[in-house]
Formats: C-alpha cells, structure tokens, sequence
C-alpha cells in the first residue's frame, strides 16, 4: 500500500472512530432533559473534546511512525504530472486528448533489447500471482514453492485463460483457473492436466529469462528471443545492507523509453528547466516566476515529465557542438535494437482521425 493511501485510510478509520464514540456520548442517557442543563452538556462536550483529541494524536502519531520508518512511496498517474487543463476538462480527458493529438515523430524501435524490472522483490511473497503487462506483453509472475521468481507468458495455450487472473500456485507450478492445467515455472512445460491420461509432450507456455538482483525482480527481452546478452550486476552496498531501501516516486510518462536516460546526456536542459528554484514549481509556465507559491513544491523531475508528456521525438535533431552528447548517447543506445525490433505499429502526424 502506499503511504499515501496508508495515511488516508488512517485518517479515514479515525475519523470512524471519532464518530462513532461521540455518537455514544451523545447517545447515552442525559438525565434531565436537554437544554435544561446546561453543565451535563458541557461534560458531554468536555469528553468529545478529548476524544477527538486522542484520536488526532494517535493519527500523528501513527503517519510520524510512517513517515521516518516505512519506505515513502509517492505513485502519480499519468494524468496526475506534465498537462496543462483547458476549459475546465478533468485531467484524464486532457491527458487523453494531449495523447491522440500529439504528433510522434520518428521513433526508434518500442522495445530495446535488455533487462526490464517487473516488480520489487517484496511485492511477490511465496505463492502470490501478480499480473504484468510488459514489452507490450501479458505476463504471469509467480513465486514458486523453492522461493524462485518465476516470469511466463500469460495466456493458456489450451484455451487461453489468463493464468495471471485467478491462477494459483501449486509447488513451483502455475495452476490454471478455468480447466486446471499445471505449468512448471522454470521450463513452461505442462506438468499434469486433472482430466486427462497424458499430457502431450507441445503442452507448454513460454519462460521469460528472469532473475532477482538486489531485492528486483527482472525479466529479459529480445525481440528474436535470443539468450540474457549480459548479467545485471548486483550492488554491493545493497547486498552488504549499507543502502537500505527508503521509497520511491513512481511516474507514468507518456514518451519514448529512450527519453530518460537522454535526458542525462542533455546537459544543456539542466541550466534551463531545473535550475529555476524550488519554489518555481513543476508547471512549465511558472518555472521562471520567482513570485510562485511555495506550495508548488518543485519536483524538478516533474519539470522533464511535462516536457516528455507532450513533446515531438525529432531523430535528426538540430543540434549545437555545445550538444554532442546527446549524439554520443543515441549511437550508444542504439546497440540494445536490432533488425526486428518492434516498431509503433501506427503514427498519427496530422490531425485527421
Ligand atoms: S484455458 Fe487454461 S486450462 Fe483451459
Ligand atoms: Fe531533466
């Protein structure tokens, strides 16, 4: 759950119970009749005072314990950063109209070739299911009996249920929810369907090549499935406990997956978007105003993600020397695609739709 909605359900369960007691207080017998005495219904008040006094104590006390001890997950939708509402339009319908409106430009290929990060570690206990969508891909992950992280396709070859939606796991196998067929994790091969005499030999689903590095568990594509290229090294600050896991934001961004690590390499973007003080804000128009609000809280890496949410992808960019590693960057990236990598199937450059 993310601290967010931690803090929100507290409050939400305090605010129940605040209620709930003042309810009783107020409920239970008055002696004589109220707006006669004007002592019993100050007590009354007294004791609902200090109730709702406790409760916002114990409400602080509980989000303070949150706060500094458990991991700040801050989670913000894609409608939530980088789009400017017109007309009084809800954030998801500007989100989708930047969207469809919004011309492309020449991508490179969707999918590089690589490692990609399916879930955390923590996020997968022995003998959960988690639905993933990845590469464009239904998968199913799953924790098996011997601990392992299991990652493979999603879809039963048999009828095509999606294993990932009511499946379950039975030893290190993933079981089926409509017809019962048992998939083994490391091998995708088909180890027992309950109402027949055999199990023929071309009864499997694909196994994506995964592992679980420093508490992440990742999966590899390659778009002519080729073996892992590389292994993701392990940080030994985190295997050794010295960097310990304190949070995360996590954004969705409507851009290329080429557009952030780029944006490393632009350097000269760091002197113009981000070097407007924290008190500029994320919103484009107001970074340069000193005057905006404090409450505007800038994070700057929201500055880039209303960039990337509605800018064009130019491959021959009109660069200056004072540019050239975002060139280097680009001939550098370009070894993760090859000849089949997948490409955006359609692009809209016009208006006309
Ligand atoms: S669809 Fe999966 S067992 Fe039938
Ligand atoms: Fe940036």
């Amino acid at each position: 759950m993310s601290q967010n909605h931690y803090v929100k359900r507290v409050a939400a369960s305090a605010s129940l119970v605040v209620c709930a007691l003042l309810f009783m207080q107020t409920g239970q017998p008055q002696g004589p009749q109220v707006g006669t005495d004007y002592s019993t219904w100050r007590d009354v008040m007294i004791q609902g005072a200090d109730v709702c006094i406790i409760a916002c104590v114990s409400l602080l006390l509980v989000s303070t314990y949150k706060l500094f001890f458990s991991p700040m997950e801050l989670l913000k939708t894609l409608e939530d950063v980088g789009y400017i509402r017109e007309d009084g339009r809800s954030k998801a319908r500007t989100a989708n109209d930047v969207r469809r409106r919004r011309t492309t430009g020449d991508l490179p290929p969707v999918y590089p070739n690589g490692w990609y990060r399916v879930l955390d570690s923590h996020m997968l206990e022995g003998g959960e299911v988690r639905d993933v969508t990845m590469v464009g891909v239904k998968l199913v992950v799953f924790r098996g009996e011997d601990e392992k992280a299991y990652v493979l396709d999603a879809y039963c070859p048999h009828l095509g249920a999606n294993l990932a939606v009511g499946g379950r796991v039975v030893g290190n196998c993933i079981e089926c929810p409509f017809h019962g067929w048992q998939f083994r994790g490391n091998d995708g091969k088909c180890e027992r369907i309950p109402y027949a005499e055999k199990v023929p030999d071309f009864a499997k689903v694909d196994v994506w090549p995964s592992c679980e590095v420093n508490s992440q568990i990742l999966v590899w594509f390659h778009c002519d499935g080729e073996d892992p290229q590389w292994i993701v090294p392990e940080q030994d600050e985190i295997t050794r406990g010295e960097w310990v896991y304190r949070g995360r934001t996590e954004h969705f961004v409507s851009a290329h997956i080429e557009e952030i690590p780029e944006n490393a390499a632009d350097l000269s973007h760091l002197t113009h978007l981000h070097t407007p003080g924290i008190v500029s804000g994320v919103d484009l128009r107001y970074t340069n105003n000193t005057t905006w609000q404090f409450v505007r809280h800038g994070w700057k890496f929201e500055r880039d993600v209303m960039i990337w949410n509605n800018k064009k992808y130019i491959s021959k960019p009109l660069l200056v020397k004072e540019d050239s590693a975002i060139q280097k960057h680009r001939r550098w990236y370009s070894q993760f695609y090859s000849e089949n990598s997948p490409r955006l199937q359609y692009q809209r450059n016009t208006l006309d739709f």
